[in-house]
C-alpha cells in the first residue's frame, strides 16, 4: 500500500504563509502551539537521563521541533483538556490499533498519559501499556496517574531521544501520537524500532494534517504523510492502512516490511 493510493482529505490551505488559527479552544490551541513549536535535542544522554534541555539543537531535518515538556501543569491543561476528546477520538484510535486483551503496547511520547487509560482498558489487566517519554517529570506524572486511575498495567518508562528503551520483541503494538516530528534521526530510530515488535506487530502513527485546522502546531512543523511514508519505507516499514477516522490528524498503520 502506498499513500499515493490513499485518500487523505486535507482541509483547504490558506493563502497566507503565516499560520492563522481559529479559537478552538484558545487555551488548548495556544498550549498546543507552544508544545510543538520547539524541539528536543538529538544528543546522546546517559541511559536514563534525558538531556533535552542542556544540549544545543542538532537538526538534520527542518521539520523536527524542540521543546521542554517538563512543565506538568501546563501540559496537563493542554493534552488532557476534555475538549480534546471531541477531535482526538481516543477510542477510535485505539480501535484502529486492533489491540487484544493481554497484549503489550508501547505509547512512544506518551506525554501526560492521555491515551494510557484507553490503552489499559483495551489490553486489560493481563496486558501491559509501556508509556514511553523522555521527560522525567512526565514519566513521574504518569506513574502517579496510573495509581490514581487504578491501572497497574501501565508502566511509564523513561527513554532517551534516540532510543525508546524497548527490549527486543517486547511489544505487540506501538503508538505515536503527535510525537513523530519531535524525533531526530528518524530513519535510524525507526529502523531500530522494528526489533521491539513481536511477529504480527504493528505501529500506528497519528500526526497533524497540513492545511487550515484549528488545533496543532504551526504548519511548518507538521509533516506531510508522503514524507513520513518515504522515511518509514526507507527504515524498513510498510504501510498497511490509513483509516480516515480523525478530522485534524492522519492515522497511518505500519508493519515491518518483509526482507
Ligand atoms: C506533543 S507531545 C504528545 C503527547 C501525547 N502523545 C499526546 O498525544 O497527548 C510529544 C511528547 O513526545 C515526547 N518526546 C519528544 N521526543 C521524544 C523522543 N525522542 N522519544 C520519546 N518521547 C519523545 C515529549 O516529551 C512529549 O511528551
Amino acid at each position: 500500500m502506498s499513500l499515493a493510493g490513499i485518500n487523505i482529505a486535507y482541509p483547504q490551505a490558506r493563502k497566507e504563509t503565516k499560520p492563522v488559527f481559529r479559537v478552538f479552544p484558545v487555551s488548548l490551541l495556544l498550549l498546543a502551539l507552544i508544545a510543538c513549536g520547539t524541539r528536543q535535542s538529538s544528543s546522546d544522554p546517559p541511559d536514563d537521563v534525558p538531556r533535552a534541555h542542556d544540549a544545543p539543537a542538532q537538526h538534520d531535518d527542518h521539520a523536527t521541533v524542540d521543546h521542554q515538556f517538563d512543565d506538568i501543569e501546563r501540559w496537563v491543561a493542554a493534552f488532557d483538556d476534555p475538549q480534546r476528546d471531541a477531535w482526538q477520538k481516543p477510542e477510535a484510535v485505539v480501535d484502529a490499533m486492533a489491540l487484544q486483551p493481554g497484549m503489550v503496547v508501547a505509547d512512544i511520547g506518551a506525554g501526560t498519559g492521555y491515551f494510557n487509560p484507553y490503552l489499559a482498558a483495551a489490553v486489560g489487566p493481563e496486558g501491559k501499556v509501556i508509556a514511553v517519554d523522555i521527560e522525567r517529570a512526565l514519566v513521574a506524572h504518569m506513574t502517579t496517574r496510573a495509581a490514581n486511575e487504578g491501572t497497574p498495567q501501565v508502566e511509564p518508562r523513561l527513554a532517551a531521544p534516540d532510543n525508546p528503551k524497548l527490549a527486543p520483541a517486547e511489544v505487540d503494538r506501538i503508538l505515536l501520537v503527535d510525537t513523530y516530528h519531535h524525533i531526530d534521526g528518524r530513519v535510524d530510530y525507526f529502523r531500530a524500532l522494528r526489533g521491539a515488535l513481536r511477529p504480527s506487530g504493528s505501529l500506528v502513527l497519528v500526526d497533524f494534517k497540513k492545511g487550515d485546522i484549528p488545533v496543532g502546531p504551526p504548519e511548518r512543523h507538521r509533516l506531510d504523510p508522503m514524507m513520513v511514508e518515504e522515511e518509514l519505507s526507507t527504515a524498513g516499514w510498510r504501510l498497511v492502512g490509513s483509516p480516515d477516522i480523525l478530522p485534524y490528524q492522519y492515522v497511518l498503520v505500519w508493519e515491518v516490511a518483509p526482507d
